[in-house]
């Protein structure tokens, strides 16, 4: 049996499947990821100088200056047959919810409905000082046509609703950890498993899955270990569960 119909078997045998998704499962919308050698984001520039706390505090406008065509691109992408895979299994009842380290909403969008955001979303921004929250791409028409950093009426500067780089993690952290400690099957799709502590998500699952092209910290504790491109893994597995 193949490792994708062996996969299709535990998802089948699973009375509670969790998937963990990272930027893996959107790089076939166009999207880079963070850590793919020579393409990811992280080997143009500094994650820490781009999409950290520090760096918004210290100088806002080039905090939006730099931000503003990475979000244009994650706000203005397309689901592709990975996110639609994913929202079919739910549908299916093989898959209760997907916890994503993604902020671009592309699973939404596919449909599928119980998923918890981990790094927050791209879909609006908000203003620290008064709460206003706003539509994200109406802030980066405004960037965009030199009027930065972005401000609320009360004079605040606005910040997305994405987990920066020294934030603490949102609430939708502790349900992830705990739906991990619960499920039956943890299938994790397109992520390095690099970055804690989401990572830990893994080995804290009774049984582990891995669909990703690139090497992750844990490969040696997966029950089933596919190198493949999300949607094309996604699409065959439907075929068999
Ligand atoms: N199909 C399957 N796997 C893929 C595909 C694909 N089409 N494209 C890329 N990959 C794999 C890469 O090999 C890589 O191992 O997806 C993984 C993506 O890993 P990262 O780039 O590290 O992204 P991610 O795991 O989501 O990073 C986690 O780090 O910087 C932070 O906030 C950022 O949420 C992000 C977090």
């Amino acid at each position: 049996m193949d490792s994708i119909e062996q996969l299709a078997r535990l998802l089948t045998e699973s009375k509670d499947t969790l998937v963990l998704t990272g930027a893996g499962v959107s790089t076939e919308s166009g999207i880079p990821d963070f850590r793919s050698p020579g393409t990811g984001l992280w080997s143009q520039m500094d994650p820490m100088e781009l999409l950290s706390r520090s760096a918004l505090s210290r100088n806002p406008a080039e905090f939006w200056r730099r931000s503003e065509p990475i979000f244009r691109q994650m706000a203005s992408s397309q689901p592709n047959k990975g996110h639609y895979a994913l929202a079919q299994l739910e549908k299916r009842g093989l898959v209760r919810g997907i916890v994503t380290q993604n902020i671009d909403s592309l699973h939404q969008r596919a449909g599928s409905n119980c998923v918890l955001e981990v790094h927050g979303h791209l879909r609006t921004a908000s203003c620290p000082h008064c709460g206003a929250e706003r539509e994200m791409l109406p802030l980066l028409d405004q960037v965009a046509s030199g009027d930065n950093p972005p401000r609320c009426n009360c004079g605040g500067i606005f910040r997305p609703n994405v987990v920066l780089y020294g934030d603490t993690l949102p609430d939708a952290f502790q349900r992830a950890f705990q739906w991990a400690r619960v499920c039956d099957l943890l299938l994790v799709v397109g992520s390095s498993l690099e970055v804690a502590p989401v990572c830990w998500l893994a080995p804290t699952a009774s049984r582990l899955a891995i669909i990703n092209l690139g090497e992750t910290q844990c490969d040696e504790i997966a029950s089933v270990l596919i190198r493949g491109k999300a949607g094309e893994v996604l699409n065959s597995l439907l075929e068999f569960a």
